[in-house]
């Protein structure tokens, strides 16, 4: 355990640049993040080369199963041992409460909506245009079924916070350093200092530090604005 809130995403870096990244700045962040594009490119051959430098992993795979099938799959994630896994919440309360029951040491994160899906898309699949009420809607059965924690866009930080007074960990994708300015896909975006602020646990960052030309003096000066 280390007392820092980055999670620096491993995404579109090969294993070779992966692996010199963290050490350049594993004593500056909470987490690497491995995704499923990571793990199928580099297999658990890869996923243990950067356990084995004593990092945590939070190995983002977004489970969305029925129970018995979730109960095998997140025993798996447990014998990786990382930090933190996902499932979707959308799974349903079954699915959320096994959990629980089957995954030793590993916390589990619930996905509400994707920050993808839009009010037309959540009229269409959830018939609720409101992304904010289904996003508590969601945030309070992860709460009821126990989930350790939730991955929210920065703009629902509060709302999470609000809702599970505390007892959700919140992990939040979407943050720009205030420096930082190139235009790329996330659209509605939040500075590192300001989504602490308003109560994010842990923030993941991608691009801004595996795209910088020096990662280290970018996540210490990340790390300095949230100090
Ligand atoms: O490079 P960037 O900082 O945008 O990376 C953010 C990471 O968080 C990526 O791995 C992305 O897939 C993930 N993520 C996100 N928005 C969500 C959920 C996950 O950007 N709603």
């Amino acid at each position: 355990m280390n007392d820092k809130k980055i999670i620096v995403a491993l995404d579109n870096i090969n294993l070779y640049d992966s692996r010199y990244l963290v050490d350049e700045i594993k004593n500056q962040v909470f987490a690497f993040k491995i995704g499923y594009d990571f793990f199928l490119n580099f297999g658990l051959d890869g996923y243990n080369q950067i356990k084995n430098k004593k990092v945590n992993i939070f190995l983002d795979l977004k489970l969305h199963d029925i129970p018995n099938t979730i109960k095998n799959g997140i025993e798996a994630i447990a014998n990786l041992s990382p930090y933190f896994t996902t499932i979707h919440i959308t799974g349903g309360d079954e699915m959320q409460k096994i959990t629980g029951l089957s995954k030793k040491n590993v916390k589990v994160l619930g996905v509400s909506i994707l920050t993808s899906i839009d009010s037309a898309q959540a009229e269409k699949y959830y018939s609720e245009k409101n992304i904010t009420n289904l996003v508590g809607k969601f945030v309070k059965n992860a709460l009821e079924n126990k989930l350790d924690g939730v991955v929210c866009s920065p703009l629902e930080i509060e709302l999470v916070k609000k809702i599970s007074s505390g007892k959700l960990i919140i992990v939040t994708p979407g943050i720009r350093p205030e420096n930082y300015n190139k235009n790329d896909d996330q659209k509605r975006f939040m500075s590192p200092k300001k989504a602490v602020n308003l109560g994010a646990n842990y923030l993941v960052i991608g691009r801004p530090i595996t795209q910088s030309t020096n990662p280290l003096l970018e996540i210490k000066s990340i790390n300095s604005s949230i100090e």
